[in-house]
């Protein structure tokens, strides 16, 4: 959750840092802070934004140090608990990413051996062991503290004397970033493409020590190589150019990342899929993903059933840790952004463990999932800045396009339609974002009320309920997404004039049952937006407002209808003058159960 950067080199290290911790603050933004080692360590760091933090600061010449952005999970954000965290003599600085789990326990044992705590952190442990494990070799003390460590952790500890970091990590990301005479050390590639497009990702256990001119990597007290890899992003990628927020660039770069998706994966009329089928003798496809990611899979769920023919069993990644029968040969797919989400590699190394094969689709190349899933099934969303999920989710749904269709069970003229269809989407995302303008209006329209449901059925209702997650999100109006059918089993006493009802509609087996729901809404005199397929001639005379979209084949659908509630969200979020890029309490990636 907390972004880490560490900087070793030959120009000023404070402005660099400044820059990368900005960078890196979608993952954590309740307070940040900066350690810089000139002749003693100097410490800047207090509760808010890294900009508030910059005011306060001005230009030093130290060359190396370490910064930390924070989502606070021990200790409310403060300056005291933000990061980093030095040892009693203030001879060691540390930033760390993760939780201690032992931490209670230790700090009793640290506090009785002398030590003394300033802060609610679990993270203040981790240092002051340090500070009792060092006999002279910063590296060791490392080491000899993280053996007493339980739970995760990524780190970057730096100390007076001898000008160099020292990294370790622990199921939270970690790379190293190799300049020219200077050396990077990050939780997150997009922190340094200024700098560089080289890195080296760390793996469990590791421990490095880096100086302005080389790296050495150690792993159960042996050296270990790691290989060098170029981060497949732009720096352009990473900056807003031009746009308000980094929300609308990503809602804008849409169509050019379904057509990348798609260009990486689907040749000629052939999709090409990753070396795994779906025939043979597997029983059912288990999908696991948190947030955006489970509704991503919620699609998939009916997208493979209905091509491929396969049962599939969608879980909320953090519930998946629950169970623990599978009913015969499964293989597991994870779905993650970040490939860092906790919840969800628990729920993948859980399903390896019950002897599923495993297969994550996942946008970050050398996320910790793809170490822990078998195969790899690559989206071509580019860097998502904004807290906010939404080129990624799309490209999610791309990815279980081209599986459902590479295991698909279906005719070849169905088949070939499909595709047709599909590199038309593009084309039709473009089309709609063309004409926001509508959307934007009613996205201000709603940003009137406090509460709304978002209601869909059969591919759709996941549509919903991404709809209004994304709502409740960054505009902070109360959302519930909820199956068309089952909103006169409960929810229907919260209908009134003041909470409307946002229906999605498409041009398939739900369409004339999704109008009887809208009409036995409106007789509660709730207002009603609905998500209509141009051409629809039924739904504009029951409803107060009609999003219109692009047609699309009805399996397609829920492609553009999500971009729609995308720009529905944004708008609403806009007119109320929320961070949009940064809501409130949330972070981008959850590293924590
Ligand atoms: C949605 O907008 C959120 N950012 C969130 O629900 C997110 O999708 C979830 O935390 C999972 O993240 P992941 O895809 O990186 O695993």
């Amino acid at each position: 959750m907390c972004g880490l950067i560490g900087y070793i080199g030959n120009r000023p290290a404070q402005p660099i840092l400044i820059d990368c911790l900005r960078r890196l603050e979608y993952r954590g933004y309740d307070s940040c802070g900066l350690a810089l080692l000139g002749d003693g360590i100097q410490v800047y760091k207090d509760q808010g934004k890294v900009a508030e933090l910059q005011r306060g600061l001005s230009l030093t010449n130290e060359r190396t140090g370490i910064g930390h952005t924070r989502w606070a999970t021990h200790g409310r954000p403060s300056g005291i608990n933000a990061h980093p965290h030095l040892d009693c003599a203030g001879q060691i600085a540390l930033v760390h990413n993760g939780i201690v789990t032992n931490f209670l326990r230790l700090r009793q044992q640290l506090t009785q051996e002398g030590h003394i705590f300033s802060s609610e952190t679990d993270t203040e442990v981790i240092v002051h062991l340090i500070e009792k494990y060092y006999r002279g070799d910063l590296a060791e003390a490392v080491a000899a503290a993280l053996g007493q460590i339980e739970g995760s952790y990524a780190i970057i500890a730096l100390q007076t004397g001898p000008k160099k970091l020292v990294v370790a990590r622990n199921e939270s990301p970690l790379l190293i970033g190799l300049g020219d005479g200077e050396n990077f050390a990050a939780s997150d590639a997009a922190a340094i493409l200024d700098y560089t497009d080289r890195v080296v990702y760390l793996e469990d256990g590791d421990i490095g020590v880096i100086t302005e001119r080389e790296i050495t990597i150690a792993n159960n007290g042996h050296e270990v190589s790691r290989q060098v890899q170029q981060v497949p992003w732009t720096q352009e990628e990473a900056q807003k150019t031009g746009y308000e927020h980094f929300m609308l660039k990503e809602i804008h770069e849409q169509p050019r990342v379904i057509q990348n998706t798609l260009r990486g994966h689907l040749s000629s009329m052939e999709p090409v899929a990753p070396e795994i089928t779906a025939n043979g003798d597997i029983a059912q496809i288990l999908l696991l993903g948190c947030g955006t990611s489970y509704h991503a899979a919620l699609v998939g769920k009916y997208l493979l059933e209905k091509l491929a023919k396969v049962a599939v069993r969608a879980e909320l990644a953090s519930e998946f840790n629950y169970h623990d029968t599978l009913l015969g040969k499964t293989w597991a797919i994870g779905i993650t952004q970040s490939g860092e989400t906790a919840d969800t590699l628990m729920a993948l190394r859980k399903a390896k463990s019950l002897g599923c094969k495993t297969l994550v689709i996942t946008n970050v190349v050398g996320s910790s999932a793809t170490r822990i899933a078998d195969e790899a099934f690559y989206i071509k969303a580019g860097p998502e800045i904004s807290v906010a999920a939404t080129k990624s989710f799309i490209a999610q749904l791309v990815a279980f396009y081209l599986l459902a269709l590479a295991w698909a069970r279906i005719d070849t003229s169905s088949r070939e339609r499909l595709m047709a269809e599909l590199r038309l989407l593009p084309n039709k995302v473009q089309q709609l974002l063309d004409g926001q303008d509508d959307i934007a209006e009613l996205g201000e329209y709603l940003s009137r009320y406090d509460s709304a449901f978002f209601i869909g059925r059969g591919i759709n209702l996941p549509v919903a309920l991404e709809g209004a997650l994304k709502m409740k999100e960054i505009s902070y109006i109360h959302a519930e997404g909820c199956a068309a059918g089952e909103l006169k089993h409960g929810s229907f006493a919260l209908l009134n004039p003041h909470t409307p009802v946002v229906a999605i509609g498409a041009q398939d087996n739900t369409y004339d049952t999704l109008l009887t729901n809208i009409k036995e809404i409106k007789t509660r005199g709730t207002p009603v937006i609905a998500l209509a397929a141009e051409g629809d001639r039924e739904i504009d005379k029951l409803v107060d407002h009609v999003i219109w979209i692009p047609g699309t084949t009805p399996l397609l659908s829920p492609v553009v209808n999500s971009v729609a509630l995308q720009l529905l969200a944004y708008y609403a979020a806009r007119k109320r003058g929320y961070p949009i890029d940064q809501p409130r309490n949330l972070a981008k990636s959850v590293t924590v159960e």
